[in-house]
């Protein structure tokens, strides 16, 4: 049997074991998924372990993604321009490190949107983390314009900087700019989740936004966020965060495993997962 699990620091919450379990069987890989909860000090040597041929790689999330990178060989896509890495991959004991959260992000767009982000005006509202990997996913689409506003400005005028090195349009723009005239408004930040200060808030006002736009929020507990609802009251098309969580683990298990991933059957996993914790 092959091992594939996630690293962070905590995991126990994390939807990916329920998905990527039921990935394995429906496709009849003899391989499971295990939670690895992993604090700094332990990093390394979990990464070691990985070379082992048992290991087909991992899943690695909060607070690891940056501090990863230099226990890797290599790194694939736009990891290391992106600075995170959320898959790791074990190939014949060499380790190559990859972020598909981005391309998770720009698969579920137009798979479950029907939104090809070629030629289309984005906003992003955040510049951490999960805005970089977006940000540089939607500048190889070749999106139109990728203007970026965040709580801090500056972090915004940087990531702007380095989307617009790679020759797209990104620049950073305020909050307090207009929403309207864009294709697509994404919630980057952790504004509307579940559990947090800003649970019942909203990271814009979607009544200021052009009919029509897609909202598309990152934030996928609750499913149904305050933005995507005030997005829909405002005549917007909307899509959750959970797409974007099933496809980065759908592009992960294609890298392990060199198989197509049942998308259908790891929303559904995802989905039952969900209702259990709710109900626990
Ligand atoms: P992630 O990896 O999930 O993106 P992160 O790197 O900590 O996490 O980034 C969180 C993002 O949410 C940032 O853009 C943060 O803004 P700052 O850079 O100003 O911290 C944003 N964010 C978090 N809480 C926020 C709030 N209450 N209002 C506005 N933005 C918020």
């Amino acid at each position: 049997m092959r091992l594939a699990g996630i690293i962070g620091h905590p995991v126990a919450h994390s939807l990916s074991p329920a998905f990527q379990a039921a990935a394995f069987a429906a496709c009849g890989l003899d391989a499971a998924y295990e939670r690895w909860d992993t604090t700094a000090e332990a990093l390394a040597g979990r990464v070691v372990s990985l070379r082992d041929p048992r290991y087909l790689g991992a899943n690695v999330t909060i607070p690891h993604k940056e501090a990863v990178i230099p226990l890797l060989d290599e790194l694939g896509g736009q990891s290391a321009r992106v600075g995170a890495v959320n898959t790791i991959v074990n190939r014949d004991g060499r380790l190559y490190g990859f972020n598909t959260d981005g391309p998770g992000f720009a698969a579920a767009l137009r798979n479950e949107s029907y939104f090809d982000p070629a030629g289309k005006r984005f906003l992003l509202l955040g510049a951490g983390g999960a805005a970089r990997g977006i940000a540089f996913a939607l500048a190889e689409a070749k999106a139109a314009t990728i203007a970026i506003a965040n709580r801090t400005p500056e972090r915004a005028a940087r990531l702007a900087r380095e989307v617009a090195e790679t020759g797209a349009g990104a620049q950073a723009v305020s909050y307090a700019d207009p929403v309207a005239g864009y294709d697509c408004v994404v919630n980057c930040t952790s504004v509307g989740m579940h559990g947090t200060a800003g649970e019942g808030d909203l990271p814009c006002d979607p009544a200021a936004m052009s009919p029509g736009t897609l909202a598309v929020d990152i934030v996928y507990t609750p499913e149904d966020t305050p933005f995507l609802r005030a997005a829909r009251t405002a005549g917007c098309r909307t899509l959750g965060g959970l797409p974007m969580l099933i496809y980065q683990g759908g592009l992960s298990f294609e890298l392990w495993t060199g198989v197509h991933a049942p998308i259908e059957v790891m929303f559904d996993a995802a989905r039952k997962a969900i209702a259990a914790r709710d109900l626990a």
